[in-house]
């Protein structure tokens, strides 16, 4: 009989579409849901974007573009790290991408191989060590604490690292944290990562939607560490431009043609529509648009954050950015899916259980969003408090 690779089997599904098929089914049967699970932003794309990719539509013609994507857009990106981060990076290392996750399935893509070791932060984005399983790599998910941040260090590297280990996965904001890696820690990292010859890939999508500092690049780093890094980012967080699957991954100059021969034949080249679209992100009107989202997710969080823990839970880790409070609720419960089920079912509250991000000390913890307007957010406050009232 015909079997999946075995990697499939390692491979697992999101736990939150459970709760979101259950929360649907609760909303066809006509229940109002408070939906704090989403990982994606509420507002609608900028109407800039949406009439560029309109006015490029409106000429009917909708070619490949080259697989490294628009020069023009490359260029846009470049000028963006000018402007925002003061740093020159060639457009010529800008390879656009389906989204930040073709991004990464494109440097694992060129950097894994059978057996060579990952090494991840538990908790993390899941789907970092599904890429890493699927390029027949190993992903080494290595617990990360609250007193650090939840993100690992030098030090985690350097103790974790053998002859197999080939790289370090990194998200800065983090994905289900919000937490930066410190810059003085980032740079003890790429120094470790290339003391070793190893790759440093930073995942930067939520860098954009940073609150009380404005994060800086791993690339700030500077030419001593281009020859080992990847930084990978996203149109899709801070641009509001989930659907358009579009993203971004800044390679070194050497391995240029390397991603550009897998882009070639991976995805021919990244949405046409979408890189038109992206070219109008970059103009001031957008990029106001995009400024006051980003502190509207900061009122969202300085508003959610004491709330949760005036209830009993406890936020450990203050999120420097993104749009998720990781949350400890082990006052109430040690099953935290349980929690989330019982939450969804009884008073019609969303969140995202800690299993989806790894396994430690998953149990105790939820992914609240903030991905629904203030109004909503207190709703979901009273129903939580109504809701422990009758745990
Ligand atoms: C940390 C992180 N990286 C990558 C992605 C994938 O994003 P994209 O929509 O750009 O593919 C996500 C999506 O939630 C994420 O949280």
């Amino acid at each position: 009989m015909l079997k999946a690779a075995p990697r499939v089997a390692d491979i697992a599904p999101f736990h939150v579409m459970e709760l979101l098929a259950k929360a649907q089914a609760l909303e066809a049967e006509g229940r109002d849901i408070v939906h704090l699970e989403v990982g994606e932003p509420d507002f609608p794309t900028p109407e800039t974007i949406v009439a560029a990719a309109q006015a490029f539509l409106a000429g009917g013609r909708v070619p490949y573009t080259s697989a490294l994507g628009l020069p023009e857009l490359r260029q846009a990106i470049s000028d963006f790290y000018r402007s925002r981060h003061g740093i020159a990076v060639p457009a010529s290392r800008i390879v656009v991408t389906a989204g930040a996750s073709g991004a990464l399935l494109l440097a694992l893509a060129c950097l894994a191989r059978p057996g060579g070791e990952w090494l991840l932060t538990d908790p993390g984005y899941p789907c970092n060590r599904h890429f890493v399983r699927a390029f027949e790599g190993v992903p080494v998910s290595i617990p990360v604490s609250a007193a650090k941040h939840f993100q690992l260090g030098a030090a985690d590297l350097a103790a974790h690292w053998n002859e197999r280990s080939v790289g370090t996965l990194l998200a800065s904001p983090a994905n289900p944290t919000g937490t930066l890696i410190p810059p003085a820690e980032l740079a003890a990292i790429a120094d470790f990562v290339r003391s070793r010859d190893g790759a440093l890939i930073v995942d930067e999508i939520y860098q954009g939607l940073c609150f009380d500092t404005d994060a800086q690049t791993a690339l700030a780093l500077g030419d001593a560490c281009s020859e080992n890094l990847f930084v990978v980012n996203s149109f899709s967080k801070y641009f509001g431009m989930t659907g358009w699957r579009l993203g971004w991954l800044v390679v070194p100059e050497a391995f240029v043609r390397d991603l550009e021969k897998l882009a070639q034949n991976l995805f021919i080249a990244p949405s046409t529509i979408a890189q038109h679209a992206a070219l109008a992100a970059f103009a001031p009107e957008t990029i106001a648009i995009c400024e006051e989202r980003r502190a509207e997710f900061c009122r969202r969080r300085d508003f959610l954050l004491p709330k949760l823990e005036e209830l009993g839970f406890v936020i450990p880790a203050r999120p420097d950015g993104a749009f998720y409070l990781y949350a400890d609720c082990s006052r109430f419960t040690d099953d935290s899916q349980r929690f989330a089920h019982a939450l969804l079912e009884k008073v019609g509250v969303a969140v995202t259980p800690g299993i989806d991000f790894g396994s430690h000390q998953a149990e105790r913890h939820l992914r609240v969003s903030t991905t629904s307007p203030i109004e909503r957010l207190g709703e979901a406050v009273e129903r939580i408090r109504y809701f422990l009232g009758t745990v």
